[in-house]
């Protein structure tokens, strides 16, 4: 094993990293820089700053990176429309290339030869951190601690952080808390009693959205605006990306919007049950649709649902640096030139519905699709031949058969 001189360590301050501060720091015996992004997950970050002193690090850093978390990775997967096993809105998978990239650009300013984080062994994460970091510079060790070390439970967790006088976190309840990830996209949760598919999410997972059920009575008509695939406009005002999802997630949250209760197919193996609530994120797609409904040709729009799948499942599995996740992107980029007009939608009791579109770049004709007299010719003899030659190998099936 070649000594490692210097470690960046991917550093939330909550339990686990904090005890990984701790090992790096004995295990390694050398300097470990902490990075803490600020994906908008709404937690004080100076704490994080006084937590990593009171480890003695030396080097903190704590970067604001929602305008490029929206901007370079949000909007690009929105522009596909990405759901994961047609649900799942991906935001915990899309942040994590984001941070492994800033992790590799860290170490390679301070000189550090390896990258930590604190993703368990049986998550989505660690995968998605170490494809990335692989992709972005195949020289730097990635060192896994809860593949390493011998504590093999949360129980055994619990008993390291007390042994180190680490603060053990617990929630309103006093108990301990779920698994979450949170950040301008999502706040996913897992864990604990939601680890039984069976048993209801108790009401109190839920963090961001209210209950449909309690919902305001009356709703909500918004209007978005989109230049060329992106979200520009929230009721005529523009925006920049990260303040524009967090208007939505403050309207959609009110609304009860975005909630959703999964069992999901992890790429390493096994099922998994969780909680997501993704209220800004929701209203998006729905809206990018609206305005995608009048603007893509037939066939641009058909191409780009049979990619999607595949184009969310390499998000999902890790592989937002490969090639194929490039080449995908292009074609979808390409299609989005004349996305661009505005989307109205009804927020209410859960629900975000499209109610209106326009588009200076529309291909909707009424003229064409009018029931009353049109001014465009159509010859309806056309449609005749048209269903009499697509009829044809039906006809001649149907005799063989001896329909
Ligand atoms: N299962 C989700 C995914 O793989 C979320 C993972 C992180 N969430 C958490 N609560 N630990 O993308």
């Amino acid at each position: 094993m070649t000594k490692i001189e210097k470690i960046v360590l991917s550093y939330s301050g909550g339990l686990d990293t904090s005890i990984i501060l701790k090992w790096l720091q004995e295990t390694y015996g050398c300097e470990v820089v902490t990075f803490t992004a600020d994906l908008g997950q709404g937690e004080e970050l100076e704490a994080v700053r006084a937590k990593a002193k009171m480890s003695r690090v030396k080097d903190i850093r704590i970067v604001d990176l929602r305008e490029e978390f929206v901007r370079d990775f949000v909007f690009p997967m929105l522009r596909a429309n990405a759901l994961y096993e047609g649900q799942y809105l991906l935001g915990s998978s899309i942040a994590r290339p984001l941070i492994a990239k800033h992790l590799v650009g860290l170490a390679r300013e301070v000189g550090a030869d390896a990258v930590a984080h604190g993703a368990t062994g049986k998550g989505n994460d660690q995968v998605r951190f170490e494809l990335a970091v692989n992709a972005l510079d195949p020289s730097i060790e990635i060192i896994a601690p809860w593949r390493k070390w011998n504590i093999r439970s949360r129980m055994q967790l619990l008993e390291y952080a007390e042994k180190h006088h680490i603060p053990v976190p617990s929630d309103k309840r006093g108990e301990a808390p779920f698994s979450i990830d949170a950040n301008l996209l999502h706040t996913s949760t897992e864990g604990k009693i939601l680890e039984n598919p069976a048993e209801v999410a108790p009401d109190h997972v839920y963090q961001r959205t209210v209950d449909p059920v309690d919902a305001p009575d009356t709703p909500e008509i918004i209007t978005i605006g989109f230049e060329r695939g992106d979200p520009v406009s929230v009721n005529g005002k523009a925006m920049t990306p990260a303040a524009l999802l967090t208007e939505l997630n403050g309207l959609g949250g009110r609304h009860g919007v975005g909630r959703l209760d999964l069992v999901e197919n992890r790429f390493i193996g096994m099922k998994s049950r969780g909680i997501y609530e993704t209220p800004g994120g929701t209203i998006l797609l729905t809206a990018h649709r609206g305005i995608e409904s009048i603007t893509l040709d037939r066939a641009a729009a058909h191409l780009k649902d049979e990619i999607m799948p595949r184009y969310a499942e390499l998000i999902y599995n890790g592989f937002w640096f490969a090639p194929e996740r490039e080449m995908l992107q292009a074609l979808i980029d390409q299609s989005q030139a004349f996305v661009s007009g505005e989307v109205t939608l009804r927020l209410y009791k859960g629900s975000a519905s499209v109610i209106s579109r326009t588009s200076p770049c529309s291909l909707y004709s009424a003229d064409l699709v009018t029931f009353e007299e049109s001014a465009i010719a159509f010859d309806h003899h056309d449609a005749e031949g048209f269903i009499r030659l697509n009829g044809l190998r039906l006809r001649n099936w149907a005799a063989r058969n001896g329909r």
